[in-house]
């Protein structure tokens, strides 16, 4: 597994605010005590996501089940929300050739599209509706709590399309859900529906390494076993006491110290590479709902992470990033090679004054722009980080998550923080379930919206 850590530019003097000489042992020690109780917490059995051995039976029914329809869907949609969602997204830039759903059957060699469905929003929904032939297409409902409205809406719609072609539900939709509970578990069973299990000890954004990744990438030929071996080579890699060994620890160690030690609280994740880039919303609903809440002494903490693709922010957040506010790490992400990369020819007489440009290759460009801009940000004292990743295969990429994971779950454990959890999601929920006119469990749960001021509204036009 070729995956590195590039930190020189978190430490000092390279970046004034850096981590100092004197500092990394206790850092160590804060990482040691942070490790210490994630072990202790991790044999309570409550971080599934790294139990992928005992997701085995589960991962053979998913490759089963996708054998087993192999030739039977021209189109997979998922539909879910949020961490049921964003793996499935980032998997497909990954892991399928680029512009997978526009290539014709022949160039998929028969291999369905793959549509993710990440939201409510009418037109995106109908759009894709409008496009998908219903009778070559599966509809994967993907829902651990199988409660969440988006989800349920979005099947509700589905649901009635089928029903109104006559199309049966039972060989139209696949369920990804908890393996006892929930509204999605029940419909299952009364209909007949094909079923997958998510662990109940995994959490939505941590379960791209269960039925909810794997089942989208099995059924469109992403190699299921590649990746979730290339997790559990990161996973046994990465959760050592001693932080100079341990690449992921360090990541979340120094993301933590700059946040709190030096004011850089906005932590940039920034891939220069196009199969990369939709591991930056990934990675950031990882980092923002595990780690922004409210920490054991009741005090809000938490860093707010942004997505940012290179080269094209340089065109836009770079300008920020370089003179804005210094409350900023960012971290690169790069691939050692670049998959079907192209030279520049050489312009020749057309544009003499283009000549340096020619034999380069466009993926050395990325890759000296990603550099380029960890030079710029450093010489202007702004710290960065950069990770390498060998080859944007599946074993790779399984292992990079588990290795972003593996960092959220130490983050926990350094802002004091269950990453677990999201309790600050919760009156949203309830407020617009209220709205909709839902039943509340409790007498208590009923909440109105509260009402914005007419004297604080302009409408223009
Ligand atoms: O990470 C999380 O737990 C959340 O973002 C959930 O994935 C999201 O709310 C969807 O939940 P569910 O899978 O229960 O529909």
């Amino acid at each position: 597994m070729a995956l590195s850590l590039d930190y020189a530019w978190m430490t000092e003097p390279a970046v004034p605010g850096g981590v100092r000489a004197e500092e990394w042992p206790a850092l160590a020690e804060r990482y040691r005590q942070a490790q210490a109780s994630v072990v202790a917490t991790a044999a309570t059995g409550v971080y599934g996501y790294r139990e992928l051995e005992a997701q085995a039976a589960e991962r053979a029914r998913v490759l089963a089940f996708a054998g087993r329809v192999q030739g039977q869907y021209d189109e997979i949609v998922v539909l879910g929300i949020g961490g049921s969602s964003l793996g499935a997204m980032a998997l497909r830039t990954a892991l399928l050739p680029a512009a997978w759903n526009a290539r014709t059957v022949a160039q998929r060699q028969g291999r369905p599209r793959l549509h993710v469905l990440d939201n409510v929003d009418p037109r995106t929904i109908a759009g894709v509706l409008s496009i998908v032939a219903l009778p070559c297409t599966l509809f994967i409902v993907i829902s651990k709590s199988g409660g969440t409205i988006e989800t349920l809406a979005q099947y509700l719609v589905v649901r009635e399309r089928l029903e109104q072609a006559g199309l049966d539900p039972a060989r139209h939709f696949a369920f990804v859900t908890d393996p006892a509970k929930g509204a999605l578990r029940a419909i299952a069973e009364r209909d007949a529906i094909p079923v997958f299990a998510v662990p109940p000890n995994v959490g939505g954004r941590f379960s791209v390494l269960s039925p909810v990744g794997t089942l989208p990438a099995a059924l469109c030929g992403m190699d299921v076993e590649a990746l979730c071996t290339g997790a559990m080579v990161m996973r046994d890699a990465t959760m050592g006491a001693d932080l100079a060994a341990n690449a992921s620890a360090l990541f979340a160690t120094l993301q933590w110290r700059a946040h709190t030690h030096a004011g850089q609280g906005q932590h940039v994740m920034m891939p220069y590479s196009d199969a990369l880039r939709d591991l930056a919303p990934w990675f950031v609903q990882l980092w923002a709902e595990s780690l922004g809440k409210r920490d054991a002494d009741g005090l809000s903490v938490g860093p707010t992470p942004i997505a940012s693709v290179g080269a094209t922010d340089q065109h836009s957040q770079v300008q920020l990033f370089m003179e804005g506010p210094a409350d900023k790490t960012v971290t690169f992400l790069r691939l050692e090679s670049a998959a079907d990369d192209v030279v520049i020819p050489a312009p020749g007489a057309s544009a003499p004054g283009l000549d340096y440009l020619g034999g380069h290759s466009l993926g050395e460009l990325l890759d000296v722009e990603c550099r380029a801009t960890a030079g710029a940000l450093a010489r202007a004292g702004r710290p960065s980080m950069t990770v390498s990743v060998g080859a944007p295969d599946a074993w790779h990429v399984g292992g990079l998550m588990m290795w972003l994971m593996q960092a959220t779950t130490i983050g926990g454990a350094l802002y004091r923080v269950n990453p677990l959890d999201q309790p600050g999601v919760e009156l949203g929920k309830r407020l617009a379930n209220h709205e909709l006119g839902r039943p509340p469990s409790m007498p208590e749960e009923v909440t109105e919206v509260p009402a914005s001021a007419s004297a604080h509204r302009v409408r223009v036009g």
